[in-house]
């Protein structure tokens, strides 16, 4: 799989009183469960549940040096915490260093609390990562046909902690990420496959992340959404060197959706593109897909951008006769070192105080007329637009 080949996965919780875990590569990361809605941060449900019985992973021989490889210990230390599920759980541990594992698996009842300064490194050796069954909702292995590799930090039928490609009320907080892929992917089935699973990706927060991605975005939604993909909230985040900041992509025969998305107070630097969407993607498990299924893509709201040496503001296409619509840009500003920064098709929006100047698609203003096609602007906006409608009355 070409992403064993990228770079090694790294991820740490900057804050090790917020949260109990971290996790992984391509296919999605880490959770703190949570039922978060509407807030800046996530209810802290997990981390506040006291384990009365906690180890250290240094207890089970593993080292932080970057090199030693821990897959084993973490494997042992797990199933030795296993045998506490029933007694109130249990904590893993993992101290500041630089520990490189293979792929592990988690436990219903568990804490991974990773110390401010641990970083869980993804090893380099494929052998690490075993091969197991295709998600259902992919029919089969994303790069190749057959099975795929485990993610980095796996889980079936877990109760407080959960790793699915298909996930709800889901919380990424207080990270650091830095791959050779997306930081963030989020994705829910490919094609037909994804559509006759129909599970959706839905409730996803996302707060306080900084990261650097040299070949990929900072988040990306698809291409894979065939389950569909709503109501993502991502606030606070700030992604350098980095090669696209906000991907969109998807593709005629995946159908499903994405909506209700929400993205503000984003900080970039030396960021190749700022805003992707593809359109057409490709990429088809098999020939059995429908070229009719097409995708809705509608209510994406970025606001709250301030960023400098981008190279493009917007790289925006939609799919001809399928427009992505109601795309929303309000208070964007961008410095930007191409000479035409925007190039939209097939997209239908609207825009307020964005520079650079956005493409002709997307001029039309959204305030006050627009308002309620955006999806969920903030109080600035919010309170304008009912200042002039009292006005009006
Ligand atoms: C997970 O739960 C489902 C449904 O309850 C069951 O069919 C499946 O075998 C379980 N998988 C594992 C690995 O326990
Ligand atoms: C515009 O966005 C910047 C960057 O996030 C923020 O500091 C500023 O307060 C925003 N302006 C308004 C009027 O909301
Ligand atoms: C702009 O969009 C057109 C049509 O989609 C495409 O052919 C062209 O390559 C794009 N330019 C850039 C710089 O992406």
């Amino acid at each position: 799989m070409q992403w064993l080949r990228s770079s090694p996965s790294l991820l740490r919780a900057l804050d090790p009183s917020l949260l109990p875990l971290a996790g992984l590569l391509h296919l999605l990361l880490l959770l703190a469960l949570s039922s978060a809605r509407g807030s800046s941060r996530c209810k802290q449900t997990i981390s506040r549940v006291a384990r009365p019985h906690s180890v250290a992973i240094t207890e089970f021989g593993a080292v932080g040096d970057g090199l030693t490889l821990n897959t084993k210990a973490f494997q042992n230390a797990i199933f030795y915490l296993n045998s506490f599920a029933d007694k109130g759980g249990a904590q893993l541990f993992v101290p500041a260093g630089r520990w490189l594992t293979g792929s592990f698996i988690l436990i219903s009842h568990l804490t991974l609390h990773l110390d401010k300064d641990a970083i869980i490194l993804g090893s380099m050796n494929s052998d690490e990562w075993p091969i197991i069954d295709p998600l259902p909702s992919y029919g089969r292995g994303r790069e190749l046909p057959g099975g795929r590799h485990r993610s980095l930090v796996y889980g079936r039928n877990l109760t407080d902690v959960v790793i699915t490609d298909s996930s709800n009320d889901v919380c990424i907080e207080d990270c650091y990420i830095s791959t050779g892929d997306d930081l963030i992917a989020i994705k829910s089935g490919w094609d037909e496959y994804g559509i006759s699973f129909s599970r959706p990706s839905t409730n996803i927060m996302i707060h306080r992340i900084v990261g650097e991605t040299t070949s990929s975005s900072g988040i990306a939604i698809g291409s894979e959404m065939s389950g569909g993909v709503s109501e993502v909230h991502a606030e606070n985040l700030r992604f350098f060197n980095s090669n696209r900041a906000i991907t969109i992509k998807t593709s005629p025969g995946r159908g499903g959706y994405v909506r209700n998305i929400y993205i503000s107070d984003m900080t970039l630097a030396d960021v190749n593109v700022a805003i992707k969407f593809i359109g057409r993607y490709g990429e088809h498990p098999d020939e059995f897909y429908d070229p009719n299924a097409l995708p809705i893509i509608e209510r994406i709201t970025i606001e709250n951008v301030i960023g400098e040496s981008i190279k493009f503001a917007g790289l925006l296409e939609g799919i001809e006769g399928d427009n992505f619509r109601n795309i929303c840009l309000s208070n964007l500003s961008l410095s930007v070192t191409s000479d035409s920064p925007w190039n939209c098709s097939h997209v239908q929006g609207y825009s307020d105080s964005v520079s650079p100047e956005p493409c002709e698609l997307l001029k039309d203003r959204i305030f006050p007329k627009h308002y309620s096609d955006c999806y969920h602007l903030t109080s600035h906006l919010r309170n304008l637009y009912r200042r002039a409608w009292l006005l009006s009355q």
